[in-house]
């Protein structure tokens, strides 16, 4: 599962995303030897402050986090690098910064610190005014100009989707020198409110992170997979190995998790670093690449979908007396419960698909009309 991302020969491709879990040597190097392919530290500043608390909620399936960054000054990363390499591993030092020269600053600190490479990120949520930085060609253009002429090592420019049209934003860092793309960090949100005591989850707004960002980060890593000629890390929303093997497909080179580990510490990496091998050896693949994009060349624009004449049809029987799962969700009133079956008007039926994704039996199939 050996893959070359960035010239970085990553021992596989499940790498650990910036955040708290990665905020110092220590906490680096177990994650490291729990079999984390490389690890991005937590972003560093230049002017590092204590956390204010409450800052992280999680709701059992996302997580909304008003941590900022580092509260470790940049000198201090120059033992804490020292403790997180001396396992061995790859360590990117993720840098956060108000302008595009105290970025590099940071950058070219943590490159003699020993880092492997730079994550630039810009587009924190919780970063006042980071947001509008992101979605920016110009910001994201002198940010990783600056950065890149300043370090000899590779450089990556973690993305959101909050970028108005990413593949823009995108183009723009490969142009002034990226090494890479990571996306997507997380999401403006507020994760909910307390109807009782009409309080927000936490007092601000913050970023949303977990399995729910998944879908917006396969579509955001295969939109800039597809565009811009440059290896893609896909973060978001990856909790197992075939979450992994989804951005891979979409045309990602490698993965980052960040909520999982939060939420199961450093043995969600060995769990997924394990099932991913173990998908590998049951298929004879010995090199990520050979599936890297698969499902990303399938995808077709918008214009090139045919309008087919395709129905819904039932593969017969054994529905559960209480399931209406297909009938209520047919907004085309095409399906009837049967005594243990359903049937499908075809005349009604205008191909939708939402019954066969719906079914608990996957008992519905498409077929041409
Ligand atoms: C508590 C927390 C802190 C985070 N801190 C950082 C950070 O310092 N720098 C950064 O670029 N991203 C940070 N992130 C974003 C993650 O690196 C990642 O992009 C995002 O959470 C999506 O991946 P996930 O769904 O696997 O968590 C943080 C996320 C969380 C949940």
């Amino acid at each position: 599962m050996k893959v070359d991302f960035l010239g970085l020969g990553l021992k596989n491709p499940v790498m650990v995303a910036a955040g708290p879990w990665a905020r110092d040597g220590e906490s680096i190097r177990k994650l490291l030897e729990a079999g984390a392919g490389a690890v991005v530290t937590e972003s560093i500043v230049s002017d590092a402050l204590d956390d204010v608390s409450p800052r992280i909620v999680y709701d059992g399936k996302g997580a909304q986090n008003i941590r900022l960054y580092s509260d470790i000054q940049v000198e201090g990363w120059e033992r804490e690098m020292e403790i997180a390499k001396s396992a061995g591993g790859v360590v990117i030092a993720s840098v956060s910064a108000n302008t595009p020269s105290e970025a590099a600053y940071i950058a070219s600190k943590m490159e003699r610190f020993g880092a492997d490479a730079i994550e630039i990120s810009i587009s924190n949520p919780a970063f006042e005014g980071m947001e509008v930085m992101a979605s920016k060609k110009e910001y994201v253009s002198s940010f990783t100009a600056e950065v890149v002429a300043n370090v000899s090592v590779p450089v990556l420019v973690k993305l959101s989707q909050t970028a108005t049209n990413i593949v823009e934003v995108a183009k723009a860092a490969k142009e002034a020198g990226a090494s890479g793309i990571s996306c997507i960090n997380t999401i403006r949100c507020i994760l909910g409110v307390d109807i009782d005591t009409m309080e927000p989850a936490l007092a601000t707004y913050g970023g949303y992170s977990g399995a729910p960002i998944r879908p917006i980060g396969l579509a955001a890593v295969a939109s800039v997979a597809q565009s811009v000629d440059l290896p893609v890390c896909g973060v978001g929303g990856i909790e197992n190995y075939r979450h992994a093997l989804e951005y891979i497909m979409l045309g990602a080179s490698a993965v980052q998790i960040g909520t999982a580990v939060m939420v199961n510490g450093p043995k969600v990496i060995t769990g997924i670093v394990d099932d991913l091998e173990g998908w590998f050896s049951s298929r004879n693949i010995s090199d990520v690449n050979a599936i890297k994009g698969a499902a990303m060349r399938k995808l077709k624009s918008f214009d090139e979908m045919k309008i087919e004449p395709i129905v819904c049809q039932s593969t017969g029987g054994n529905c559960a007396d209480d399931c209406r799962a297909c009938v209520d969700a047919c907004m085309y009133d095409a399906i009837l419960k049967t005594s243990d079956d359903v049937s499908v008007n075809i005349s009604k039926c205008t191909g939708c698909g939402i019954c066969k994704s719906i079914c608990p039996e996957q008992k519905l199939i498409l077929i041409s009309r």
